[in-house]
């Protein structure tokens, strides 16, 4: 049976663990720091002798680790982009805005290893030639940023942070930046405006691909929290250690946020692709299974801007297994393992890994209805299929529930939703769109009965 791997997480739960330094010093805090300020030059086949910023930077390309904060990019490739000869200075900025509806992993670093996150940052500074960092944290989260900004003074006081860190010559201040309470300042380019001090209009891509034009119009890495963290254990462990874990291609650990219907909801780390979606519902270490006598209906497998799961699909799935023999199956939604690919081969995503779970208590309508309301609010409104089409979707299924439903609103939602994927600024128009996508073309006949229904029963009030 899989079990929890605690990586990141290590510490949070533990008695008598606290957030402050010195009992992260105790056991083993900034130790990877440390090592990472002392690394000499490498020599490499065909390179020569390189940096020890660009080692680290090669050694978390080698770990695998994939962002943790929705899009599963490669953190070294993303690294790799960075504009490095603009003579710019360069900035990271580490995104704590977890907004993803679902999502409530972060804070949980932030509330209870805040350390963790400093150290992880204050490496990958290192390792990027950045001198100024900051972490946006999601405005409503008052008690995070004063954990952050206590944390962070500890840092200075023992010299982590400041001028010449350690006696190495490196410098480096990070700043709590508090959010302005909006989902979209958790898209990129959304929050680099934000920072700024403006209004979190996403930036169009090309050209303002952060790497390369991104906070002041200078090369700036974005990161979420977990992947920052994460860098801290390929220092510490080295990137191999960190490869073994989880399987090819999807290393490492990842936090899953587990809502909805499920006896035990909460957070669990797991090895990435170790523990199937059935087993993180079922399994007593996990979410424990079902309330009494009910049965499974969909499952949205990460954060509401992923594609629902219909209970009992089966997904063609084809790859390489550990030993990279073919594979060519039929896997059954409860089978697959909880990891980037299988769940876009699925036609989904592990996004910021958040499984919400329904019963089948659920109004599948009233639960679409729910996360549009949700997604018309938050458009920032800059690109007109968006700000309308959001908009529309929401009215028209607020109509479906309040029994103003029409036999076409089905193919209606369709038909607009269609028309935003891929044809807005960032990738909002995906998180508005997806759901509608998936929920009415898996739940159909709910979506048509519930319309039908509405009209026979006003034709029958007219002619009473
Ligand atoms: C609408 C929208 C909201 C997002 N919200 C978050 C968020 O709250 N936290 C986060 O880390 N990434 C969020 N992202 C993803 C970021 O744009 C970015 O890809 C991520 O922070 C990169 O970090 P990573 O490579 O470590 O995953 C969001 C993306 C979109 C399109
Ligand atoms: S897709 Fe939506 S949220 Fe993104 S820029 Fe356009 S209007 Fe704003």
């Amino acid at each position: 049976m899989p079990e929890e791997y605690r990586l990141i997480l290590k510490h949070a739960d533990a008695p008598k663990y606290s957030n402050d330094i010195e009992c992260y010093m105790k056991h083993g805090g900034y130790k990877a720091l440390t090592k990472a300020l002392k690394l000499k030059g490498k020599r490499v086949e065909g390179k020569g002798v390189i940096p020890p910023q660009e080692w680290i930077r090669e050694e978390v390309k080698a770990s695998g680790l994939r962002g943790r904060g929705g899009a599963g990019f490669s953190c070294g490739l993303k690294w790799s982009f960075v504009d490095r000869r603009s003579g710019k200075p360069i900035y990271l900025i580490c995104n704590a805005d977890e907004s993803e509806p679902g999502t409530f992993k972060d804070r949980q670093i932030i509330y209870k290893d805040p350390h963790q996150l400093i150290e992880g940052m204050i490496i990958s500074a290192y390792a990027n030639d950045v001198n100024l960092a900051y972490i946006y944290i999601r405005g409503e989260f008052v008690e995070g940023a004063k954990i952050l900004n206590k944390a962070l003074d500890e840092a200075r006081k023992k010299k982590f942070l400041g001028k010449d860190i350690l006696g190495s010559g490196f410098n480096l201040e990070i700043h709590v930046h508090r959010g302005a309470g909006a989902y979209i300042c958790g898209e990129e380019t959304g929050l680099i405006e934000s920072l700024e001090g403006k209004r979190a209009y996403p930036r169009i891509k090309p050209p303002y691909f952060p790497a390369i034009l991104g906070l002041y119009m200078c090369p700036t890495i974005v990161n979420n929290v977990e992947t920052l963290c994460a860098v801290k254990h390929i220092v510490a462990d080295g990137s191999e250690a960190f490869a073994k874990l989880g399987t090819p291609n999807n290393t490492g650990t990842r936090i899953v946020s587990l809502s909805g219907h499920v006896k035990n909801p909460g957070y669990y780390e797991i090895e990435v692709g170790k523990a199937t979606i059935g087993e993180l519902i079922f399994n007593e270490n996990f979410g424990g299974g079902l309330r009494e006598g009910r049965e499974l209906k969909a499952i949205i497998p990460g954060g509401s801007s992923a594609k629902v799961f219909k209970a009992g699909e089966t997904f063609k799935m084809k790859g390489k297994d550990k030993k990279g023999n073919p594979i060519d199956k039929e896997v059954d939604l409860l089978d697959l393992p909880y990891d980037f690919d299988s769940l876009m081969a699925a036609g989904s995503m592990s996004g910021s890994g958040a499984i919400i779970v329904m019963d089948d208590s659920t109004d599948i309508v009233d639960a679409l209805s729910n996360v549009s309301e949700f997604y018309a609010h938050e458009s920032c409104g800059q690109c007109t299929p968006c700000r309308e089409g959001s908009l529309w979707m929401s009215k028209a299924l607020h109509r479906m529930t309040h029994g103003e439903g029409r036999k076409e609103d089905a193919d209606y939602l369709l038909n607009i939703a269609q028309n935003i994927q891929g044809r807005t600024i960032c990738a909002f128009g995906e998180a508005c769109s997806w759901p509608v996508l998936s929920f009415v073309k898996k739940f159909k006949p709910e979506f048509e009965a519930r319309g039908a229904e509405d009209e026979q029963r006003k034709a029958e009030e007219v002619s009473d």
